[in-house]
């Protein structure tokens, strides 16, 4: 056996559920939940921002927990539930084809949508809040969305579009 086939990383099967689909990936241990996303499943809503964690462009949801793609081994994700953002609006029930999730919808309404790059990771962070605290005030908007950074615009219409979308999510009737 050539020395090369010799180094070879060794793969490795992984099961994951992504945007309610079973995948079996056969992976080496080295590779990032960030790259099978996006090389293996074509998945290219989290982006690879700093790809130190610091950034939180890569964020997608784990067992409904934000977690940055980037740090996260793809290995470490056997048998997890991920949800990327290409996957959000299917988790609203009886949805209208084509539709966004209200979240997507509160960011374009709210002008959230600021340069697209960071987008994604701030729409599932903002999911993973509201999921768990349907009405957060506006500090713990901030708190929560505090490792997604931005570097152009500014956080103001985010937290707005967070606001918004809890709004519209608990029912009420609010103008954007
Ligand atoms: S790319 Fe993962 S945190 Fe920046
Ligand atoms: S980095 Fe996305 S809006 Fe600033």
């Amino acid at each position: 056996m050539s020395e090369a086939r010799k180094s070879a990383p060794k793969k490795m099967v992984v099961e994951l559920e992504v945007n309610g689909t079973r995948h079996e990936l056969l992976v080496e241990p080295r590779r990032t939940l960030l790259e099978v996303l996006r090389e293996e499943l074509g998945l290219t809503g989290a982006k690879e921002g700093c790809g130190l964690g610091a950034c939180g462009t890569c964020t997608v949801l784990m067992d409904g927990r934000p977690v940055r793609a980037c740090l996260t081994l793809a290995v470490e994700a056997q048998g997890a539930s991920i949800l990327t953002v290409e996957g959000l609006a299917d988790t609203v029930a009886d949805r209208e084809p084509g539709a966004l999730h209200p979240i997507q919808e509160a960011f374009v309404d709210a002008h959230g949508v600021q340069c697209g790059f960071c987008t994604p990771g701030m729409i599932l962070a903002a999911k993973a809040l509201l999921d768990e605290e349907p009405d957060p005030d506006e500090a713990r908007i901030r708190e929560a969305l505090g490792g997604q950074v931005c570097r152009c615009t500014g956080y103001t219409k985010i937290v707005e579009a967070v606001k918004l979308a809890a709004h519209r999510l608990s029912g009420e009737e609010v103008e954007a």
